[in-house]
């Protein structure tokens, strides 16, 4: 099999990227786009060993599950991988997915449960990210390519509220009136790098990341923006690093409120352009109630909220418990978390920590521990899933109760093989254990749809210990 060869062949399973996978000869082709039962014809784009990365040509027979993508940059814009799938089919693939990988990754068996809906199939997401690049022609606002920071122009995004538009529409018209000058990656130079955008109840925060310290017109883009929205809030952001990182340290607030207050489940709170927020409001009240739950604190629990955010989940955490330690990296989330609890009243029963979770959770553990604590865990990391310290020492203070929380069920299945014992480390090798007694044992895997029309889901898991 060689690069540009064309084939026809039967999709018979689904890559962990959602990608159909077509068997020829030795080869695994993966070809994304394509659905499981169909008959279609690709090229292959690169090969290695025994597997091809290829490209959907035609569907020659299309599966019943098709349907008709809404966006008009789908397949070239690397935001979403499924909107050709009928949602009720997205929500079975992603149960699979989970399930997959915990069998595959961290050698676990266990029955998922059927993942949770999103109410909203589209237009559900309450954060936009646009890179705005120079391709030495003039401006560029889109999103990226996959895995490529080529940014594929676009006016809009189904899965982003109606406001998307509106605000791809006034950044291009600012660039194109004042001639403010865009990012060119492979030289760092050029002003303007991205464009976040949150939505805080009625209000949107918006931050234009630049490779400056200065906008320059910026009240040309003020009144643009007021032309188009009520209530809004605009801050620079401070990036001349050339790395991937979106965010710089440093925001200036142009013009609007420094931030802005929300409240969920009788919780007010600051939100902080830095602030993590899940980006599917719905969904994430969903997932809070069921971490609550899972965790079922009584007045002797001490909750750990590791990887903590703005700490709105370590506060509902505290309501039913003795107390509750978030810790969370950035200390303007710690800041806020702070604020949040002393304005609900939860001061003396929530502390947050601005540190590492790999050094603070191995020594505040150990300290519950040896108070003889009833201890409860949650975990809530980032993709790359949670530091080995932290699940040694999980591993080692045995909290009753671990609730993990994950957006990659790759790096679930990796970590869990290692509560659950299934996996271990040799050095920085992970291998299968062979007869050891477990320490954690799964009671249930719960999928949720934080993410419709992607290949991602977040995932809920409570281990109680054996
Ligand atoms: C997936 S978010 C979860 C946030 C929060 N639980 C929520 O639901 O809003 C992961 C959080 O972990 C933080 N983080 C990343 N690496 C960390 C580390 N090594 N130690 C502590 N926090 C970290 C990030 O800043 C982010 O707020």
């Amino acid at each position: 099999m060689r690069k540009n060869d064309e084939f026809i062949g039967n999709v018979s399973a689904v890559g962990s990227n959602m990608e159909g996978i077509v068997r020829i000869d030795n080869y695994v082709c993966f070809v994304p786009f394509a659905l499981i039962g169909e008959k279609i014809k690709f090229k292959v784009l690169k090969t290695t060993k025994n597997i091809a990365f290829c490209k959907l040509i035609e569907v020659l027979t299309p599966a019943e599950q098709r349907v008709r993508p809404r966006c008009c940059v789908y397949g070239k814009c690397g935001g979403c991988q499924l909107q050709h799938l009928r949602y009720k089919d997205q929500l079975k693939q992603k149960t699979q997915t989970v399930s997959d990988c915990l069998r595959k990754i961290g050698g676990i068996e266990f029955d998922v449960l059927p993942t949770i809906k999103s109410d909203n199939e589209y237009e559900y997401r309450n954060k936009l990210q646009l890179p705005v690049r120079f391709d030495g022609n003039g401006a560029l606002i889109g999103f990226f390519a996959n895995n490529s920071h080529r940014v594929v122009e676009t006016e809009d995004c189904p899965i982003q509220k109606p406001w998307c538009k509106d605000v791809i529409s006034v950044f291009k018209e600012y660039i194109s009136s004042t001639g403010v000058s865009c990012y060119d990656e492979s030289k760092n130079a050029g002003l303007i790098r991205h464009v976040v955008v949150r939505q805080i109840d009625n209000s949107l925060m918006i931050t234009v990341v630049i490779n400056g310290k200065t906008l320059p017109k910026s009240e040309v883009l003020i009144e643009k923006l007021s032309l188009k929205f009520k209530k809004f809030s605009l801050f620079t952001n401070e990036n001349e690093n050339s790395n991937n990182v979106i965010l710089g340290e440093k925001f200036n607030l142009l013009f609007g409120e420094q931030y802005y207050y929300t409240e969920e489940f009788g919780i007010k709170y600051k939100v902080v352009p830095e602030s993590f927020m899940q980006v599917n409001n719905q969904v994430k009240r969903k997932l809070y109630q069921d971490v609550v739950r899972a965790i079922n604190a009584d007045s002797e629990t001490v909750v750990i909220d590791a990887y903590s955010g703005a700490g709105l989940m370590t506060a509902l955490l505290s309501q039913n418990a003795k107390k509750a330690y978030g810790i969370e990296i950035i200390k303007q989330a710690v800041d806020a978390g702070n604020v949040l609890a002393k304005e609900n009243g939860l001061s003396d029963k929530v502390e947050n920590i601005c540190a590492p979770c790999e050094e603070e959770l191995p020594r505040l553990i150990a300290r519950l521990r040896a108070e003889n604590a009833k201890i409860s865990v949650v975990l809530d990391p980032p993709r790359k899933g949670c530091d080995k310290l932290v699940l040694d020492a999980i591993l080692s203070a045995k909290p009753d109760k671990v609730v993990y929380v994950s957006c990659s069920p790759q790096t679930l299945a990796r970590d869990l093989g290692l509560l659950t014992g299934k996996l271990y480390y040799d050095g920085n090798e992970l291998k299968k254990s062979v007869d050891v007694s477990p320490v954690y044992e799964i009671e249930k895997v719960q999928p949720y749809d934080m993410f419709p029309q992607t290949k991602h889901v977040e995932t809920l898991v409570s281990l109680v210990k054996i």
